[in-house]
């Protein structure tokens, strides 16, 4: 049988607070077994269950979508390297997409996001009317990877403005 570990041994080597472990135990995130004192002790796996919910938290991914990829794991045994790396390349696309909307929101906090506000002189030309209005609610122009796609009115503004 592997080490197992207290809950305050499992604080202090993954460095999460306790009530952040009994947090991730009530959402189904660790496990632990009860002694006949009802004492918590963690298998030594649950370090590395822990570590792989603070990586997801880091990354944005939300707590469901990190429970899902924690219970595709084996239970009993200790996953293997390629269990770890199927996990890791399944967040693979949503942390590329969070990575390109970071650096859309760094490049262009300073120009026009497509928000409906018209407040910039940019705005009425990027987004003259507040036509990305009809792409739904939201600051279009940062979620949109995808060069903006200035209207011909647009366009004519942006030109007799130069
Ligand atoms: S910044 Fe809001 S519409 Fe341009």
């Amino acid at each position: 049988m592997s080490r197992e570990l207290t809950i305050g041994e499992l604080s202090d080597r993954s460095g999460v607070s306790q009530s952040a472990l009994r947090f991730y135990e009530r959402q189904g995130l660790i496990a632990a077994r009860r002694t006949d004192g009802n004492q918590r002790r963690y298998p030594s796996v649950t370090l590395r269950r822990v570590a792989v919910v603070q990586a997801g938290k880091a990354a944005g991914i939300p707590l469901e979508r990190i429970r899902d990829a924690l219970d595709s794991l084996p239970d009993e045994k200790q996953p293997t390297k390629r269990d770890w790396e199927r996990l890791s390349s399944e967040w693979r696309a949503e942390l590329d997409e969070r990575i390109a909307t970071l650096e859309s929101i760094r490049d262009r906090l300073t120009t026009c996001i497509g928000c409906g506000c018209l407040s910039l002189k940019t705005c009425r030309l990027l987004n003259p009317d507040d036509e990305a209005a009809d792409l739904g609610g939201g600051a279009h122009y940062l979620r949109h990877q995808k060069r903006i796609r200035v209207s011909p009115r647009g366009r004519r503004l942006a030109q007799r403005a130069r």
